[in-house]
């Protein structure tokens, strides 16, 4: 574990009934088109938080790609597996995590990383593990409206590990190097 402590259960429930807000004025589907995921893809969405994107990915890949829903909050894991089962989706598979996603390498189709990088101290972990994960020519799929153009493409073109391929309004997309 190299990351600071999960926010508390109080303020996860707050940020998940915010989210419910927000979703319902833009829709999670419309930032989700612009990552290019394709049917029968494998996703990752890391600091998944509630599933907003997960689950507006899922529609998009089809019972034949996953979703891999990552996060550090015990509550996100439940809030995301319940909401699955009652949508009866397969497709969708948590993982509760600060950093490691044991996912094999070069096994990831699109990462989608909203709003989430901000707030981690070691940020040098997670992006390479996206980098190990993440198939060449894929998608590292980026929005943080907590971070101006530059700190995002500098923090994550800082390793030498991406190249920013395009600018889709808020949305940037990486590739690996
Ligand atoms: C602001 S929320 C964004 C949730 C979701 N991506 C969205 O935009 O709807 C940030 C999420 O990142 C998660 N998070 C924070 N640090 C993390 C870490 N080191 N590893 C995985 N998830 C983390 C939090 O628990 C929270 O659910």
């Amino acid at each position: 574990m190299c990351h600071k402590k999960s926010q508390s259960n109080l303020d996860f429930r707050f940020m998940s009934f915010f989210f419910k807000i927000r979703d319902f004025f833009k829709s999670p589907m419309k930032k989700v088109d612009k990552a290019e995921i394709k049917s029968g893809v494998f996703v990752l969405d890391y600091g998944c938080g509630p599933g907003s994107y997960s689950f507006a990915a899922a529609e998009i890949v089809g019972p034949s790609g996953k979703i891999f829903a990552a996060d550090i909050h015990p509550f996100a894991i439940k809030k995301v597996n319940r909401k699955a089962m009652k949508k009866g989706l397969e497709n969708i598979i948590t993982i509760e995590t600060d950093c490691k996603t044991g996912l094999d390498d070069n096994s990831i189709d699109v990462i989608i990383c909203f709003d989430v990088l901000h707030n981690i101290e070691d940020k040098e972990c997670i992006l390479k593990e996206f980098h190990r994960i993440l198939k060449l020519n894929s998608r590292l799929s980026f929005d943080d409206h907590h971070m101006n153009e530059n700190e995002i493409i500098e923090t994550i073109t800082a390793q030498g590990l991406f190249k920013l391929v395009e600018k889709k309004e808020k949305i940037y997309n990486f590739s690996k190097i």
